[in-house]
């Protein structure tokens, strides 16, 4: 008898997908079995759902302190809206300031998450500061507090970006210590440069941000990454990429034998630059960087994703509340706050506009979602896998529910919905976390702060 049974859904297991039963005892998987037999003390009737792996984001952020403000989550709100979305595992970025000891960062991250997060988590650590002293702190973090991955931003000039030396040195670092480094690729003199240009103008609006940083400088700093990457051997992983330009530079230094894996994200993906032309400063709602492109990408990265050349789907939710952040940037679009939240909808999201639409198979969101993330990020199979022995975090989907997204479902604390009154097919009808029921049908039903730091 186990702890639980979910009953007579798909599975989709390692390599196969076929109706059967899951049986949980503790926090993980004991048995899978596809004769009707195991019996559980609570039984989830599964029939005609889908039963996934619990879905991972490999890129929010939670804690920011980003362009004069703070994103407006904290670790409870953003975490219960995650799992309610079906996503059970988080990475979220540690961004400290250009002063700020990276060992410092991470003891404050942590223990932000520690007392409020609902889904396990674990971070990507951004190098802003290079000196000896943080030299030092990076190598003890990685060797003794589990971290395996660093962020670096080619953009925000003056605020978090590297030079070119740093990179380098940094780069040759993470090789030695077997880090992947993760990147937001743009040119960030170039982006300067084209943003004080239109500001001189008098091009002042959120309808702006696109042309002041378009394709061209992604692929470039994705170029510049990647041969770097070849000089140094470092793996490298390029997040958020919002045009097939830059996945194309990607998958060329690949092709050359660059260790390179490619993210994209939700908001990219169905959404497009006229978003944010919307007239009275409502644009601003959409203003993300790489920002909203043309339409016509989202077949590049719809087709990168069928194909392999982009292996993972994260949000990079970054919550700015419209009223009283966004509307920092009333006089200059430079001056809103970037970020377009997507924690809870990334899911749905991919199924309606993803499977529902025939651009991807339900095998490759549950790839690009989870497993594909865990095997990066080296939480496979523990997480990323419906098999015995991995973290009963598990979601049973209903592929029929048919609805529509609204910001009046939201857990997160923002004030809108970037998808509002879009068509929605597909909802996480339970969500398992370690073999408890957190969310069922868009509510949490979970323990507050019962999340756990996953060392990697
Ligand atoms: O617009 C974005 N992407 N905001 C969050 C910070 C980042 O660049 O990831
Ligand atoms: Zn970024
Ligand atoms: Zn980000």
């Amino acid at each position: 008898m186990f702890d639980t049974v979910i009953k007579g859904g798909t599975i989709f297991g390692q390599g196969y997908q076929r109706i059967g039963d899951i049986g949980i005892t503790g926090e993980s998987i004991k048995e899978i079995k596809f004769d009707g037999s195991l019996e559980g003390v609570q039984v989830i009737d599964a029939t005609g759902k889908l039963v996934f792996p619990g879905f991972i984001d490999p890129h929010v952020h939670i804690h920011l302190p980003f362009m004069g403000t703070n994103a407006i989550d904290n670790h409870e709100s953003a975490t219960k809206a995650a799992l309610v979305g079906g996503t059970t595992t988080i990475i979220e970025m540690i961004c400290p300031g250009p002063d700020d000891e990276p060992a410092n960062a991470f003891a404050e991250w942590k223990g932000l998450a520690e007392e409020g997060a609902c889904c396990d988590y674990t971070f990507h650590l951004a190098v802003v500061r290079f000196d000896d002293i943080a030299k030092a702190q990076l190598r003890n973090l990685v060797e003794n507090e589990g971290v395996q991955s660093f962020k670096i931003f080619l953009a925000y000039k003056g605020a978090l970006d590297m030079n070119d030396e740093n990179l380098f040195q940094l780069m040759q670092l993470c090789k030695e210590l077997g880090v992947t480094l993760t990147a937001h690729c743009e040119n960030a003199e170039a982006v300067d440069s084209m943003q004080k240009k239109l500001l001189g103008e008098g091009k002042i609006g959120p309808e702006w941000h696109e042309p002041s940083r378009p394709r061209s400088v992604e692929a470039d700093g994705v170029n510049h990454l990647c041969s770097f990457a070849e000089l140094t051997g470092a793996t490298i992983y390029i997040v958020h990429t919002s045009c097939g330009i830059a996945v194309d530079r990607a998958i060329q230094a690949k092709n050359r034998g660059v260790h390179v894996g490619v993210e994209a994200v939700a908001p990219h993906l169905v959404l497009d630059k006229t978003y944010a032309e919307r007239p009275d400063f409502e644009g601003a709602k959409f203003v993300m960087s790489p920002p909203l492109r043309d339409k016509e990408e989202h077949d590049a990265l719809w087709g990168g994703l069928a194909s392999g050349k982009i292996s993972t789907i994260g949000t990079d939710h970054a919550p700015f509340n419209f009223k009283g952040q966004k509307d920092m940037g009333t006089g200059a679009f430079t001056l809103i706050p970037n970020g377009i939240p997507s924690i809870q909808e990334r899911v749905d999201l991919v199924h309606t506009y993803g499977v529902c639409q025939g651009k991807i198979d339900l095998q490759t969101m549950v790839d690009v979602c989870s497993t594909n993330v865990a095997k990066q990020f080296n939480m496979y199979p523990r997480k990323g896998a419906l098999a015995i022995g991995s973290d009963a975090d598990i979601v049973v989907y209903d592929p029929n529910f048919v609805g529509t997204f609204t910001h009046e479902d939201g857990l997160s604390k923002i004030d809108y919905s970037g998808f509002e009154g879009m068509e929605r097919k597909g909802r996480s009808d339970a969500v398992l976390l370690r073999g408890k029921v957190v969310a069922q049908q868009g509510k949490f039903v979970g323990e507050t702060g019962s999340g756990i730091y996953l060392p990697r």
